[in-house]
């Protein structure tokens, strides 16, 4: 069995870890792939983005599965030509990518299948974003950009004169591109904040173990917004009853909107959840597996990933056993100094062994390079120290303990992932 992920980040890394386990024993490739990946897959150098090479490789190659990981090549529609060319896929459609990739036709989805989220209006006409919001008496209000923006397209304005600022960057400095060309402006929710993540096969949702971000670039949720600097599974606010409520009002109601619209949605559905006073509502949709939220997920997987493809694609998952390991896990970033603005690359990165490994962890790496038997750094994030324990205490302790031996110039991590549990 050969199968092709596309992708080059930790969770990239992460799933082709998990890949390998498979009893399938497939042999695994990865479109573009980074230095640590290329310990685990062969990696071969056709971007992401490249529909038309991707389609043409895995012909050439016979590969009997595509896995496609990140938004933008799922948004383009590769899973739509790799299908046409005959190849099996994981991930979602062009048009079920929509329900991330157009957050217009999210939010009018939820309204319209009263799933909550927060109340909004949506603008074209930049005017009428100004006039509206000058209308406003409460603030912070929410300012989100239509389209993709690697995933900074939310401004949470605190008074009317950061709103018009924002609404100007978006919609007239264009700072996302045309993904700013429509904008959503909504309500401020509150409450704890969890991602869950769930494998869907068009009618059946089979939620994952639950997980927690860390947005902000800097401890105690300061700093600029990131892809992400640690996660820790499960979400201790997760709890069974919120689980329960999250199918009945969220998860069901999600897709069977999806197959009303036309629109069935296959893959790993991402739920940017806030457990509000109100009950849980969604922030967000991901049409895809959350960085570094996999990395902390296939930690506790016990299940074959090759098996669950496979049911997806036969539209059989109710039939298959998927479980998680009990105990918990804990995922550190450790990102290069300026990130998530400018920062160098090409530091050596210490402390690993030749595989890029450190012992007792699973070291998943994001912005990696391999020149001359040496990993340097090639990216903002590079590498998410990965731990598994019998309690999230047992797991952050062996994540940190590595953490202190692996180096580079100017590296910084968060030193309070998964605080907020205790
Ligand atoms: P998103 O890119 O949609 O995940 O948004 C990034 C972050 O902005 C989220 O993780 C939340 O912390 C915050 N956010 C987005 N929408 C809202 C909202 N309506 N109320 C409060 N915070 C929000
Ligand atoms: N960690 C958030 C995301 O993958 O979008």
């Amino acid at each position: 069995m050969k199968i092709l992920v596309i992708g080059s980040g930790g969770r990239e890394h992460a799933i082709i870890r998990k890949l390998k386990e498979s009893r399938h024993k497939p042999q695994i490739f990865c479109c573009p792939g980074n230095g640590g990946i290329a310990a685990d897959a062969t990696c071969v150098p056709i971007n992401a983005l490249d529909v038309e090479g991707v389609v043409r490789y895995a012909k050439e190659e016979k590969m009997d599965w595509v896995f496609v990981t990140p938004d933008d090549p799922l948004a383009a529609g590769m899973v739509d030509a790799l299908n046409e060319a005959g190849i099996k896929t994981f991930g979602p459609k062009k048009l079920a990518a929509e329900i991330e990739s157009s957050k217009v036709f999210s939010k009018n989805m939820m309204k319209q299948f009263h799933i909550p989220t927060a109340a909004y209006e949506v603008f074209t006409d930049p005017h009428k974003a100004m006039d509206y919001v000058q209308e406003q008496t409460t603030f912070p209000i929410v300012i989100k950009a239509d389209g993709l923006a690697l995933g900074k397209g939310v401004i949470i304005a605190a008074n009317l004169e950061e709103a018009k600022a924002g609404i100007h960057e978006i919609m007239e400095d264009k700072v996302f591109g045309e993904s700013g060309s429509q904008i959503v402006i909504e309500e401020f929710l509150t409450g704890p904040e969890v991602s869950v993540l769930a494998f869907v096969d068009g009618t059946c949702v089979v939620p994952m173990v639950s997980s927690m971000d860390h947005k902000r670039a800097l401890d105690g949720d300061k700093g600029l917004n990131t892809g992400g600097m640690g996660t820790v599974a499960p979400n201790p606010f997760y709890t069974k009853k919120v689980a329960q409520q999250c199918m009945e009002t969220i998860f069901l109601p999600t897709i069977r909107a999806m197959n009303e619209l036309g629109r069935p949605f296959t893959g790993c559905l991402y739920f940017g959840l806030m457990l509000t006073p109100k009950g849980p509502y969604v922030i967000e949709y991901n049409c895809r597996f959350g960085d570094p939220e996999t990395q902390v997920v296939m930690e506790l997987l016990d299940s074959d990933l090759v098996d669950i493809m496979d049911a997806i694609w036969n539209h059989e998952l109710a039939h298959c056993p998927i479980s998680f390991r009990d105990g918990a896990s804990a995922c550190v970033i450790l990102a290069s100094g300026g990130y998530p603005k400018a920062y160098k690359k090409g530091c050596t990165i210490e402390g690993l062994d030749e595989n890029g490994q450190y012992e007792g962890v699973s070291v998943y790496h994001a912005g990696t390079k391999l020149e001359n038997g040496a990993y340097l750094t090639n990216g903002g994030r590079v590498l998410g120290v990965t731990a598994r324990g019998s309690d999230l205490r047992e797991a952050l302790d062996k994540a940190y303990g590595a953490v202190e031996h692996i180096t580079f110039d100017d590296a910084f991590y968060r030193r309070d992932i998964g605080a907020k549990c205790f």
